[in-house]
């Protein structure tokens, strides 16, 4: 094979891995293509994102619909804006970077997503209303049947002279 035909082929093979790697990347972002981010990363890879969503959902004890709205299609549309408790979200993310900064002194990850010490589960502990936690008649009569039980005695002391 003369000496230009093999860089000829060289160069067309190289556009060929070229091209598809290309391509492989696009796929990657596509699914993506007009985020409506306006408290976390713009450019947060898709699997980070989830990986939030599913923290924000667990930590309520919800699931995606809690926050998120479906479409005129009848299928989810994530990046809407219709149900105010996905506003609410973002408003909670930034008060809990606000505390996390002034008194945790804001240290933030590479992506600029903060890492405080506080985060939605520490309020919410699997419920959307914290206030309300489980098993606690929060605001009843506390000496009506089943609250305010006394304690049990503790229990006896152990024999002197161990
Ligand atoms: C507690 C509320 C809440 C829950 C629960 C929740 N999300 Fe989100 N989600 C948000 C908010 C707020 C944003 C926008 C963040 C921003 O503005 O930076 C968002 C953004 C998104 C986006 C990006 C949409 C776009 O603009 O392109 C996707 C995708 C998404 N959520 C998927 C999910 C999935 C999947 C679940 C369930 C596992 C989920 N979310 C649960 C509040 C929530
Ligand atoms: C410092 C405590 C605290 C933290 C941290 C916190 N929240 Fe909240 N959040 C509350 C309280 C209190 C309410 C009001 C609950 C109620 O109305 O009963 C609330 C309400 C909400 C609501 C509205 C619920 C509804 O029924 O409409 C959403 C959504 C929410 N929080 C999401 C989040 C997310 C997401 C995070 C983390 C990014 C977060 N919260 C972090 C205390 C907190």
């Amino acid at each position: 094979m003369p000496i230009n035909k093999k860089i000829a082929t060289i160069i067309c093979l190289s556009a060929v891995v070229t091209f598809s790697a290309l391509t492989s990347m696009r796929a990657d972002h596509d699914d993506h293509d007009k985020p409506n981010l306006k408290v976390l990363p713009k450019n947060i890879p898709h699997k980070v994102l989830h990986q939030v969503m599913e923290d924000w959902a667990t930590a309520l004890g919800v699931h995606c619909n809690f926050c998120h709205a479906k479409g005129d299609d009848g299928k989810m549309d994530f990046a809407s804006d219709a149900k105010p408790e996905k506003n609410m979200a973002r408003n909670m993310y930034k008060m809990a970077a606000k505390i996390n900064n002034k008194y945790f002194e804001g240290k933030k990850d590479s992506l600029g997503m903060v890492i405080g010490e506080i985060k939605c589960i520490t309020c919410h502990h699997g419920s959307p209303h914290p206030d309300e936690v489980k098993g606690m008649d929060m605001g009843h009569d506390m000496h009506g049947p089943g609250n305010g039980q006394q304690a049990p005695p503790p229990p006896p002391a152990p024999p002197a002279g161990n």
